[in-house]
């Protein structure tokens, strides 16, 4: 039988309800259509850092470079570690090492899901940058503590990195509704921002098919309210589709149910499948997180290791689930409510 080896990291926070949710629905559809799932979970979190001083082993990354993907919850416990100490340990060099290029998180109202819109037909496809630009972590900090205290972040925009996020876009505009929107700030960033245009431009020529808009970000973030039925791919730089795409989960009825996936596109590292939502402190603990996000995040992973007809499945069970009404009311629902819902939908 064919097996797929899965490197799981719960995290801190909900990241353990979602985590266990998604692994029982992952394993019920593995089962249905004949393929196996191997899970090796890495203890790697806030707790872990607290009893070794470490987000994770020093060889953490070589470990994972092993599997065929990873599933992960959330990071970060702010009451306890600096999340800037916890993100920078664990989830951003892991998609920095394994050239995780190309974030993708869907926003779309499933069915029986009430929205805070009135258009409830929106479709949009998120493609986020995910290893440099804003994230890039280059800077410092000069005369720390004094008034001549000077603090510099550098955004790093390279033309492989751009080239490469937004060539992946116009592919998957060319494969959805031919149109994509790219957002920038170039009115106010005259350097990576204007470059960013000037590359959209050059490769809109190579994809005549595919409908090129472009927007500041300020602008898109209104669009997304006002106009979401216009948009259909849209990419974005690290930051601005940070933002955008919490944005685009709560058009979708909340961060419960906002999914994505970080995707080597060259399969040379493996790839990585996680909520958008984070740790959610207020209400770790209470049993009450929406696992939505996260089996879908499972049903990204399963399309990208190639077991389609396991996601397609996944997906409908969902779908079937919310449209019976469960999971819909934000914290009306237990975790492992929904999560039956969703497994008794699927067999
Ligand atoms: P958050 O996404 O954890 O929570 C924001 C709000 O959304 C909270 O009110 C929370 O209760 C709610 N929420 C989130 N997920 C939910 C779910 N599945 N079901 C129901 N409600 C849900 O954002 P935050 O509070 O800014 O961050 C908390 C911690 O998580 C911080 O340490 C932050 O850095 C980290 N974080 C990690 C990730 C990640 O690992 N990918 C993403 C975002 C935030
Ligand atoms: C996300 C999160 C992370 C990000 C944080 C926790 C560093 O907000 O995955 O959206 O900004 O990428
Ligand atoms: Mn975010």
């Amino acid at each position: 039988m064919k097996t797929y080896s899965i490197a799981l990291i719960p995290g801190d926070g909900i990241g353990r309800d979602v985590t266990d949710a998604a692994w029982s629905v992952l394993q019920v559809a593995a089962k249905t259509c004949g393929f196996a799932l191997n899970g090796t979970e890495f203890p790697w979190s806030c707790e872990f850092y607290r009893k070794t001083g470490r987000m994770m082993p020093e060889d953490g990354i070589e470990t994972l470079r092993t599997f065929d993907a990873i599933l992960l919850g959330a990071v970060g416990w702010p009451a306890e570690v600096p999340d800037a100490v916890s993100l920078h340990g664990l989830l951003l060099p892991i998609r920095k090492a394994f050239v995780q290029y190309a974030n993708i998180r869907p926003h779309r109202l499933l069915p029986g899901v009430q929205g805070p819109l009135r258009a409830e037909a929106f479709d949009i496809l998120c493609i986020r940058e995910n290893t440099e630009g804003e994230y890039s972590g280059a800077g410092g900090r000069v005369h720390q503590g004094t008034n001549d205290e000077v603090a510099v972040e550098t955004s790093i925009f390279t033309r492989t990195g751009v080239e490469r996020i937004l060539r992946f876009g116009f592919e998957q505009a060319r494969s959805r509704r031919g149109k994509l929107a790219s957002v920038t700030k170039s009115n106010a960033q005259k350097y990576s921002m204007v470059f960013w245009d000037e590359i959209t431009d050059r490769l809109s020529a190579e994809f005549p098919d595919v409908e090129v808009s472009s927007y500041h970000i300020d602008a898109m973030a209104a669009r997304m309210v006002m106009a979401p039925e216009s948009l259909d791919v849209v990419v974005a730089s690290n930051l601005f589709g940070d933002i955008l795409t919490d944005l685009g989960a709560a058009i979708q009825g909340g961060l419960g149910f906002a999914a994505s996936a970080n995707i080597n596109p060259r399969r040379d590292a493996p790839s990585m499948f996680e909520p958008v939502h984070g740790s959610a402190p207020d209400i770790a603990g209470l049993g009450i997180a929406n696992p939505i996000a996260a089996i879908w995040s499972g049903a990204m992973m399963l399309d990208h290791l190639g077991e389609k007809d396991a996601a397609a499945r996944i997906i409908a069970a969902m779908e079937t689930a919310t449209a019976r009404g469960i999971g819909i009311s934000p914290g009306k629902d237990r975790t492992e409510t929904i999560t039956a819902g969703i497994i008794a939908a699927l067999s």
